[in-house]
Protein backbone atom coordinates (compact mmCIF):
# COMPACT_ATOMS: atom_id res chain seq x y z
CA UNK A 1 0.00 0.00 0.00
CA UNK A 2 1.03 3.61 -0.80
CA UNK A 3 -0.74 6.87 -0.19
CA UNK A 4 -0.08 10.58 -0.29
CA UNK A 5 -2.58 11.75 2.28
CA UNK A 6 -4.46 14.58 1.79
CA UNK A 7 -7.05 16.25 4.31
CA UNK A 8 -6.77 17.88 7.91
CA UNK A 9 -3.35 17.58 9.45
CA UNK A 10 -2.49 14.97 11.55
CA UNK A 11 0.73 14.72 13.14
CA UNK A 12 3.32 13.56 15.88
CA UNK A 13 3.20 16.06 19.22
CA UNK A 14 4.14 14.04 22.07
CA UNK A 15 7.30 11.56 22.14
CA UNK A 16 8.83 9.26 25.06
CA UNK A 17 10.97 6.30 25.69
CA UNK A 18 12.22 3.74 27.71
CA UNK A 19 14.48 1.22 28.26
CA UNK A 20 15.72 -1.28 30.91
CA UNK A 21 18.70 -0.59 33.01
CA UNK A 22 20.79 -3.27 32.56
CA UNK A 23 23.40 -3.08 29.90
CA UNK A 24 25.27 -6.30 28.23
CA UNK A 25 28.18 -5.16 26.09
CA UNK A 26 29.70 -6.96 23.68
CA UNK A 27 32.52 -8.58 26.14
CA UNK A 28 29.19 -9.30 28.39
CA UNK A 29 27.66 -11.58 25.73
CA UNK A 30 30.96 -13.57 25.38
CA UNK A 31 30.09 -15.69 28.61
CA UNK A 32 27.42 -17.25 26.24
CA UNK A 33 27.83 -17.45 23.19
CA UNK A 34 31.09 -17.82 20.98
CA UNK A 35 31.27 -14.61 19.74
CA UNK A 36 33.78 -11.26 20.07
CA UNK A 37 33.29 -7.52 20.29
CA UNK A 38 35.42 -6.94 17.27
CA UNK A 39 33.31 -9.37 15.18
CA UNK A 40 29.96 -7.62 16.47
CA UNK A 41 31.67 -4.09 16.13
CA UNK A 42 32.56 -4.94 12.81
CA UNK A 43 29.54 -7.01 11.32
CA UNK A 44 26.80 -4.57 13.34
CA UNK A 45 28.30 -1.45 14.69
CA UNK A 46 26.33 -2.95 17.58
CA UNK A 47 28.63 -1.94 21.03
CA UNK A 48 26.10 -2.57 24.22
CA UNK A 49 22.02 -3.41 24.35
CA UNK A 50 19.90 -2.80 27.27
CA UNK A 51 18.07 -6.09 28.39
CA UNK A 52 15.02 -6.81 31.00
CA UNK A 53 15.40 -7.66 34.40
CA UNK A 54 13.55 -11.67 34.72
CA UNK A 55 10.87 -9.67 36.32
CA UNK A 56 10.10 -6.96 33.53
CA UNK A 57 7.77 -7.80 30.72
CA UNK A 58 6.58 -5.61 28.09
CA UNK A 59 4.47 -2.86 29.60
CA UNK A 60 6.75 -2.17 32.33
CA UNK A 61 9.39 -1.15 29.91
CA UNK A 62 6.14 0.55 27.65
CA UNK A 63 4.38 2.36 30.33
CA UNK A 64 7.01 5.31 31.26
CA UNK A 65 7.95 5.29 27.08
CA UNK A 66 4.12 6.14 27.00
CA UNK A 67 3.61 8.12 30.15
CA UNK A 68 6.96 10.53 28.66
CA UNK A 69 4.85 10.91 25.39
CA UNK A 70 1.66 11.83 27.13
CA UNK A 71 3.60 13.96 28.95
CA UNK A 72 5.24 15.99 25.95
CA UNK A 73 2.05 16.36 24.18
CA UNK A 74 0.32 17.80 27.29
CA UNK A 75 -1.78 14.99 26.96
CA UNK A 76 -4.35 13.75 30.10
CA UNK A 77 -4.59 10.05 29.92
CA UNK A 78 -7.88 10.01 29.67
CA UNK A 79 -8.15 12.19 26.81
CA UNK A 80 -6.73 9.13 24.98
CA UNK A 81 -9.12 7.34 22.71
CA UNK A 82 -7.29 4.97 20.63
CA UNK A 83 -3.86 2.74 21.93
CA UNK A 84 -2.09 0.87 19.54
CA UNK A 85 0.51 -1.50 20.99
CA UNK A 86 3.38 -2.50 18.41
CA UNK A 87 5.00 -5.78 19.29
CA UNK A 88 5.97 -9.46 18.70
CA UNK A 89 6.28 -9.71 22.96
CA UNK A 90 3.14 -8.74 24.49
CA UNK A 91 2.81 -9.94 28.08
CA UNK A 92 0.88 -12.53 27.29
CA UNK A 93 -1.47 -12.99 23.79
CA UNK A 94 -4.47 -11.51 25.73
CA UNK A 95 -5.10 -9.67 27.83
CA UNK A 96 -3.42 -7.49 24.82
CA UNK A 97 -0.60 -5.51 26.29
CA UNK A 98 -2.59 -2.37 25.10
CA UNK A 99 -5.56 -3.39 26.94
CA UNK A 100 -3.39 -3.29 29.77
CA UNK A 101 -1.84 -0.59 29.58
CA UNK A 102 -4.91 1.64 28.94
CA UNK A 103 -6.19 0.25 32.64
CA UNK A 104 -2.85 0.92 34.30
CA UNK A 105 -2.49 4.50 32.51
CA UNK A 106 -6.25 5.68 33.24
CA UNK A 107 -7.85 5.28 29.38
CA UNK A 108 -10.94 4.19 30.31
CA UNK A 109 -12.72 5.52 26.98
CA UNK A 110 -9.57 4.10 24.43
CA UNK A 111 -10.06 1.25 21.83
CA UNK A 112 -7.42 -1.02 22.55
CA UNK A 113 -5.21 -3.34 20.70
CA UNK A 114 -1.88 -4.95 19.85
CA UNK A 115 -0.34 -5.20 16.52
CA UNK A 116 2.05 -7.68 14.75
CA UNK A 117 4.16 -6.33 12.24
CA UNK A 118 7.84 -7.37 13.41
CA UNK A 119 9.97 -4.79 13.50
CA UNK A 120 8.00 -2.91 11.39
CA UNK A 121 5.76 -2.63 14.14
CA UNK A 122 5.98 1.09 14.64
CA UNK A 123 5.69 2.05 11.36
CA UNK A 124 2.43 0.08 10.58
CA UNK A 125 0.80 1.28 13.89
CA UNK A 126 1.79 5.03 13.27
CA UNK A 127 0.04 4.40 9.69
CA UNK A 128 -3.11 3.05 11.56
CA UNK A 129 -3.12 5.85 14.08
CA UNK A 130 -3.12 8.13 11.83
CA UNK A 131 -6.02 6.76 9.35
CA UNK A 132 -7.98 6.79 12.39
CA UNK A 133 -7.64 10.45 13.53
CA UNK A 134 -7.83 11.99 9.72
CA UNK A 135 -11.08 10.11 9.77
CA UNK A 136 -12.18 11.07 12.84
CA UNK A 137 -12.79 7.57 14.65
CA UNK A 138 -10.15 9.10 17.28
CA UNK A 139 -9.14 12.65 18.29
CA UNK A 140 -6.16 11.66 20.49
CA UNK A 141 -4.02 8.04 19.59
CA UNK A 142 -1.27 6.51 21.99
CA UNK A 143 1.18 4.55 19.67
CA UNK A 144 3.40 2.39 21.46
CA UNK A 145 6.31 0.31 19.84
CA UNK A 146 8.04 -2.01 22.14
CA UNK A 147 9.91 -5.17 22.66
CA UNK A 148 11.37 -7.76 24.92
CA UNK A 149 13.00 -9.75 22.38
CA UNK A 150 15.50 -10.75 25.05
CA UNK A 151 13.02 -13.53 26.13
CA UNK A 152 11.99 -14.77 22.74
CA UNK A 153 16.17 -14.95 22.33
CA UNK A 154 18.12 -18.40 22.33
CA UNK A 155 20.88 -17.40 24.69
CA UNK A 156 22.61 -20.27 22.79
CA UNK A 157 22.23 -18.92 19.51
CA UNK A 158 25.50 -16.57 18.55
CA UNK A 159 23.60 -15.81 15.01
CA UNK A 160 20.80 -13.58 17.01
CA UNK A 161 21.70 -13.41 20.25
CA UNK A 162 24.29 -10.35 19.76
CA UNK A 163 22.03 -8.64 17.43
CA UNK A 164 18.96 -7.82 19.68
CA UNK A 165 18.56 -5.79 22.76
CA UNK A 166 15.08 -4.34 24.32
CA UNK A 167 13.01 -1.20 24.92
CA UNK A 168 10.04 0.89 23.79
CA UNK A 169 8.81 3.94 22.73
CA UNK A 170 5.43 5.67 22.36
CA UNK A 171 3.91 8.87 20.36
CA UNK A 172 1.12 11.10 20.59
CA UNK A 173 -0.64 11.20 17.17
CA UNK A 174 -3.45 13.94 17.11
CA UNK A 175 -4.82 16.97 14.39
CA UNK A 176 -2.00 19.67 14.20
CA UNK A 177 -2.31 23.48 12.52
CA UNK A 178 -0.25 22.21 10.00
CA UNK A 179 2.23 19.90 8.67
CA UNK A 180 2.45 16.13 9.80
CA UNK A 181 2.13 13.28 7.99
CA UNK A 182 2.62 13.18 4.67
CA UNK A 183 2.45 9.60 3.21
CA UNK A 184 2.95 6.00 3.75
CA UNK A 185 3.92 3.00 2.02
CA UNK A 186 3.54 -0.42 3.88
CA UNK A 187 4.26 -3.79 2.22
CA UNK A 188 4.80 -7.22 3.12
CA UNK A 189 5.84 -10.95 2.13
CA UNK A 190 4.88 -13.62 3.82
CA UNK A 191 6.80 -15.94 1.34
CA UNK A 192 10.05 -14.99 2.93
CA UNK A 193 8.72 -15.29 6.16
CA UNK A 194 10.43 -18.41 7.07
CA UNK A 195 13.82 -15.93 7.17
CA UNK A 196 12.81 -14.74 10.19
CA UNK A 197 10.50 -16.78 12.06
CA UNK A 198 9.25 -17.86 16.09
CA UNK A 199 8.50 -21.30 15.00
CA UNK A 200 6.47 -22.44 18.33
CA UNK A 201 4.47 -19.27 18.87
CA UNK A 202 1.15 -20.05 17.52
CA UNK A 203 -1.96 -22.09 16.87
CA UNK A 204 0.42 -23.93 13.62
CA UNK A 205 2.49 -25.36 16.67
CA UNK A 206 1.41 -25.40 20.28
CA UNK A 207 2.19 -28.98 21.02
CA UNK A 208 6.16 -28.30 20.11
CA UNK A 209 6.82 -24.59 21.64
CA UNK A 210 10.23 -24.37 19.85
CA UNK A 211 9.82 -20.52 21.01
CA UNK A 212 13.18 -18.89 20.35
CA UNK A 213 13.91 -16.53 17.08
CA UNK A 214 15.20 -18.79 14.27
CA UNK A 215 16.76 -16.49 11.62
CA UNK A 216 18.75 -16.64 8.36
CA UNK A 217 21.06 -13.97 8.61
CA UNK A 218 22.35 -13.61 5.24
CA UNK A 219 18.44 -13.67 3.14
CA UNK A 220 17.29 -11.30 6.05
CA UNK A 221 19.90 -8.90 4.85
CA UNK A 222 19.35 -9.11 1.44
CA UNK A 223 15.89 -8.40 2.29
CA UNK A 224 16.66 -5.59 4.07
CA UNK A 225 18.88 -3.60 1.99
CA UNK A 226 16.29 -3.90 -0.79
CA UNK A 227 13.19 -2.75 0.81
CA UNK A 228 15.37 -0.23 2.34
CA UNK A 229 16.28 1.69 -0.29
CA UNK A 230 13.07 0.64 -2.33
CA UNK A 231 10.52 1.71 0.56
CA UNK A 232 12.57 5.11 1.55
CA UNK A 233 12.28 6.42 -2.49
CA UNK A 234 8.97 5.08 -3.27
CA UNK A 235 7.58 6.82 -0.02
CA UNK A 236 9.45 10.39 -1.24
CA UNK A 237 8.21 9.92 -5.23
CA UNK A 238 4.48 9.55 -3.84
CA UNK A 239 4.65 12.62 -2.10
CA UNK A 240 6.29 14.36 -4.57
CA UNK A 241 9.94 14.95 -2.43
CA UNK A 242 12.65 14.87 -3.49
CA UNK A 243 15.83 13.21 -0.90
CA UNK A 244 17.63 16.37 -0.78
CA UNK A 245 15.03 18.20 1.19
CA UNK A 246 14.95 15.06 3.98
CA UNK A 247 16.23 16.79 6.81
CA UNK A 248 16.13 13.78 9.46
CA UNK A 249 16.48 10.25 8.20
CA UNK A 250 15.36 7.48 10.81
CA UNK A 251 15.85 4.16 9.87
CA UNK A 252 15.06 0.94 11.89
CA UNK A 253 17.88 0.03 13.47
CA UNK A 254 19.11 -3.52 13.27
CA UNK A 255 22.64 -2.92 11.69
CA UNK A 256 24.79 -0.29 10.82
CA UNK A 257 26.05 -1.67 7.21
CA UNK A 258 22.05 -1.71 6.56
CA UNK A 259 22.00 1.90 7.33
CA UNK A 260 24.82 2.59 5.69
CA UNK A 261 24.14 0.85 2.59
CA UNK A 262 20.92 2.54 2.66
CA UNK A 263 21.72 6.38 3.31
CA UNK A 264 24.35 5.65 0.41
CA UNK A 265 21.76 4.09 -2.22
CA UNK A 266 19.08 6.82 -1.16
CA UNK A 267 22.10 9.02 -1.22
CA UNK A 268 20.98 10.85 2.06
CA UNK A 269 24.29 12.22 3.95
CA UNK A 270 25.66 11.22 7.29
CA UNK A 271 24.75 14.05 9.75
CA UNK A 272 21.06 13.77 8.18
CA UNK A 273 21.26 9.60 9.18
CA UNK A 274 19.74 8.68 13.09
CA UNK A 275 22.08 5.75 14.50
CA UNK A 276 21.98 4.93 17.43
CA UNK A 277 21.97 0.61 17.30
CA UNK A 278 25.64 1.33 19.05
CA UNK A 279 23.86 1.40 22.11
CA UNK A 280 20.65 -0.26 22.12
CA UNK A 281 21.01 -3.35 19.35
CA UNK A 282 18.01 -4.15 17.22
CA UNK A 283 14.79 -3.21 19.53
CA UNK A 284 12.02 -3.86 17.03
CA UNK A 285 9.56 -1.87 17.31
CA UNK A 286 11.15 0.33 20.08
CA UNK A 287 14.10 1.32 17.63
CA UNK A 288 12.17 4.02 15.06
CA UNK A 289 10.76 6.32 18.31
CA UNK A 290 14.38 4.99 20.00
CA UNK A 291 16.24 6.78 17.01
CA UNK A 292 13.81 9.71 16.95
CA UNK A 293 14.38 10.50 20.41
CA UNK A 294 17.68 10.64 19.80
CA UNK A 295 17.16 13.22 17.25
CA UNK A 296 15.17 15.02 19.67
CA UNK A 297 17.73 15.44 22.31
CA UNK A 298 20.46 16.45 19.97
CA UNK A 299 18.63 19.12 18.77
CA UNK A 300 18.00 17.61 14.86
CA UNK A 301 14.08 17.33 15.47
CA UNK A 302 13.09 20.51 15.27
CA UNK A 303 9.73 21.95 13.96
CA UNK A 304 8.80 21.88 10.17
CA UNK A 305 11.30 19.35 9.35
CA UNK A 306 11.18 16.64 6.94
CA UNK A 307 11.46 13.62 8.50
CA UNK A 308 11.32 10.10 6.86
CA UNK A 309 11.27 6.77 8.99
CA UNK A 310 11.64 3.44 7.32
CA UNK A 311 11.30 0.29 9.34
CA UNK A 312 11.89 -3.41 7.71
CA UNK A 313 11.67 -6.96 9.98
CA UNK A 314 9.71 -9.99 10.53
CA UNK A 315 6.96 -10.77 7.98
CA UNK A 316 8.70 -9.99 5.79
CA UNK A 317 7.25 -6.15 6.27
CA UNK A 318 8.87 -3.00 5.43
CA UNK A 319 6.94 0.36 5.74
CA UNK A 320 7.99 3.99 5.36
CA UNK A 321 6.70 7.00 6.90
CA UNK A 322 7.17 10.85 5.34
CA UNK A 323 6.46 13.77 8.08
CA UNK A 324 6.85 17.01 8.53
CA UNK A 325 7.65 17.01 12.21
CA UNK A 326 5.00 19.21 14.34
CA UNK A 327 6.82 19.02 17.58
CA UNK A 328 9.89 18.27 18.79
CA UNK A 329 11.86 17.18 22.10
CA UNK A 330 11.61 15.14 24.95
CA UNK A 331 10.76 15.84 28.11
C1 LIG B 1 23.58 -11.57 11.00
C2 LIG B 1 24.64 -10.78 10.25
C3 LIG B 1 25.22 -9.68 11.14
C4 LIG B 1 25.77 -11.73 9.86
O1 LIG B 1 26.75 -10.99 9.18
P1 LIG B 1 27.44 -11.63 7.89
O2 LIG B 1 28.53 -10.73 7.50
O3 LIG B 1 26.34 -11.89 6.90
O4 LIG B 1 28.02 -12.96 8.45
P2 LIG B 1 27.72 -14.43 7.96
O5 LIG B 1 26.32 -14.81 8.27
O6 LIG B 1 28.19 -14.53 6.55
O7 LIG B 1 28.67 -15.24 8.90
C5 LIG B 1 30.07 -15.16 8.79
C6 LIG B 1 30.67 -16.08 9.83
O8 LIG B 1 30.50 -15.51 11.13
C7 LIG B 1 29.95 -16.49 12.01
N1 LIG B 1 29.13 -15.83 13.04
C8 LIG B 1 27.81 -15.61 13.04
N2 LIG B 1 27.46 -14.97 14.17
C9 LIG B 1 28.59 -14.76 14.86
C10 LIG B 1 28.89 -14.12 16.08
N3 LIG B 1 27.94 -13.56 16.85
N4 LIG B 1 30.15 -14.08 16.49
C11 LIG B 1 31.14 -14.62 15.77
N5 LIG B 1 30.93 -15.25 14.59
C12 LIG B 1 29.67 -15.31 14.15
C13 LIG B 1 29.14 -17.40 11.13
O9 LIG B 1 28.99 -18.66 11.73
C14 LIG B 1 30.00 -17.46 9.88
O10 LIG B 1 31.04 -18.40 10.08
P3 LIG B 1 31.46 -19.39 8.90
O11 LIG B 1 31.93 -18.49 7.80
O12 LIG B 1 32.49 -20.22 9.54
O13 LIG B 1 30.19 -20.13 8.55
C15 LIG B 1 24.04 -10.15 8.95
O14 LIG B 1 23.74 -11.16 8.04
C16 LIG B 1 22.81 -9.35 9.22
O15 LIG B 1 22.84 -8.32 9.85
N6 LIG B 1 21.63 -9.80 8.73
C17 LIG B 1 20.39 -9.10 8.95
C18 LIG B 1 19.85 -9.47 10.30
C19 LIG B 1 18.75 -8.54 10.77
O16 LIG B 1 18.86 -7.35 10.62
N7 LIG B 1 17.72 -9.11 11.38
C20 LIG B 1 16.65 -8.38 11.96
C21 LIG B 1 15.79 -7.74 10.94
S1 LIG B 1 14.56 -6.78 11.71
Amino acid sequence: MIAAVNGSPVGITGLGVHVPERVFTNKDLEQFVDTTDEWIVERTGIRERRFAAPHEALTDIARPAALAALEDAGALPHEIDLIVCATVTPDMMFPTSSALLADELGMPDAAAYDLLAGCTGFVYAVAQAYGMVAGGLAKKALVVGGDVLSKILDWEDRSTLVLFGDGAGAVVVERVAAGGFLGFELGADGGGGEHLWLPGSGSRAFEDPDSFVKMNGREVFKFATRVMVSSGQAILDECGRTVDEVDVYVPHQANKRIIDHAARKLGIPEEKVVVNVDRYGNTSSGSIPLALADAAADGRLREGELVLMTGMGAGLTWGSALIEWTEGGVR
